[in-house]
């Protein structure tokens, strides 16, 4: 199973994307706001890597992103219905998260009938908060203290994006 978008591939994970996915989740830049600090042991990533190979059909569906046949990122929803997307910082700026995303929205809603996508942003992150505002979510929430991550307290924007938005979106 692996999808196209006109610049990307998006495919299952697999065990041999171990070093290059280390290479993303070590990365302080894309790690800035991320759920946990950057990876400094491959062994972490090794587990990280593990769990998202695990995820189940019926509990989400998340995507290694390929470029040119290199491993850029990930993308997906790794528990339906919450989004969650990490590219290498060299490859921002360019629209390749938007390509990425628009393909997991339209399986989301159209072939698992999702009725909303869910994300959970730290509100300093303005790159991932603008591009979810590209992709037509809209800001449900907000709450304090929702994140312990290395030893330190960090907030959270909830927002959403329901299915009726998304398709009235991509007939315009
Ligand atoms: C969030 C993240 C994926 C956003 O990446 P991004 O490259 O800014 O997002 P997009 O793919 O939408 O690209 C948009 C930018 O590409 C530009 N662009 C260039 N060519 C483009 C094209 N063909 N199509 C669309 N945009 C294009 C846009 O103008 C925009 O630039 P700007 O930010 O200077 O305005 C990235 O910052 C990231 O990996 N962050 C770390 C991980 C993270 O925080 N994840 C979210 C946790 S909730």
């Amino acid at each position: 199973m692996e999808f196209r978008t006109e610049r990307l591939v998006l495919r299952p994970a697999r065990e041999q994307d171990l070093d290059a996915m280390h290479e993303v989740l070590s990365d302080p830049r894309a790690m800035a706001y991320w759920s946990s600090p950057p990876h400094e042991e491959v062994a972490q990533t090794r587990d990280w890597l593990a769990s998202m190979i695990a995820i189940q059909p019926s509990e989400g569906e998340d995507f290694i992103v390929e470029l040119d046949g290199t491993l850029i990122g990930k993308a997906g929803l790794w528990r339906f219905p919450e989004i969650g997307f990490i590219l290498r910082s060299e490859h921002w700026g360019r629209g390749y998260a938007k390509e990425a995303l628009s393909l997991v929205l339209d399986r989301a809603f159209g072939v698992h009938g999702l009725a909303r996508v869910e994300a959970d942003v730290d509100p300093r992150n303005h790159p991932s908060l603008a591009l979810l505002k590209r992709l037509g979510f809209r800001e449900t929430g907000r709450k304090d203290h929702t994140w312990l991550v290395g030893g330190q307290w960090f907030d959270s924007v909830y927002l959403e994006l329901d299915a009726t938005a998304w398709n009235e979106r991509s007939r315009t």
